[in-house]
């Protein structure tokens, strides 16, 4: 296995993981509050988020796992969408309520699809060369959505 392989198999556990045991996890991946001062930094504040965001959707939709969900989407709408999501779950204090039930709803979003697009994610941010501890806080927060986006 090379070193790669290995964080991503690190990171695809520990999603799997949180996906399938959320509140026994909790104490361990959660930080005291003042931990997550900087995280946004550790992104690059908002050009590093912005790349990683074209980069992470660029893969999304070169995915024939999952890029016909996307077949009809407005993407310039939804990289400014995720950008604004990541500042905001990042501690970058950009205001964020979109309601991720409503919007994925009727889409039939599998299990399958949710991990890939999981992938999809590490790989960007291993790209992007984002620090491990930002990516687990980011990669928490959105394996905890699941339960939101997976319908089918
Ligand atoms: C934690 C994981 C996810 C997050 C944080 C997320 C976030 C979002 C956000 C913020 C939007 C709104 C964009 C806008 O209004 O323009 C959106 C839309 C969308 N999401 Fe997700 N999403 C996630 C998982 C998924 C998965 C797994 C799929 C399918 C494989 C998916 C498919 C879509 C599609 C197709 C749209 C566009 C809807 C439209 O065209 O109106 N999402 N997502």
């Amino acid at each position: 296995m090379t070193n790669a392989t290995r964080k991503i198999f690190a990171h695809s556990t520990l999603l799997a993981s949180v996906a399938g045991a959320l509140l026994a996890l909790t104490p361990v991946l959660s930080t005291p509050a003042h931990a997550s001062t900087g995280y946004y930094q550790q992104f690059g504040g908002r050009p590093g988020t912005t790349a990683l965001i074209n980069r992470f959707v660029g893969d999304v939709l070169a995915d024939s796992r999952i890029n016909f969900y996307f077949a009809h989407t407005n993407i310039p709408a939804l990289k400014a969408a995720l950008v604004n999501q990541v500042c905001n779950l990042e501690g970058g204090g950009c205001p964020f309520n979109m309601n991720m039930h409503t919007i994925h709803e009727n889409m039939g979003v599998t299990q399958a699809a949710f991990n890939a697009l999981a992938e999809d994610m590490i790989r960007a941010l291993d790209e992007q060369r984002i620090p491990v501890a930002a990516q687990n806080n980011l990669l928490a927060k959105l394996a905890a959505m699941e339960p939101e986006i997976v319908t089918k």
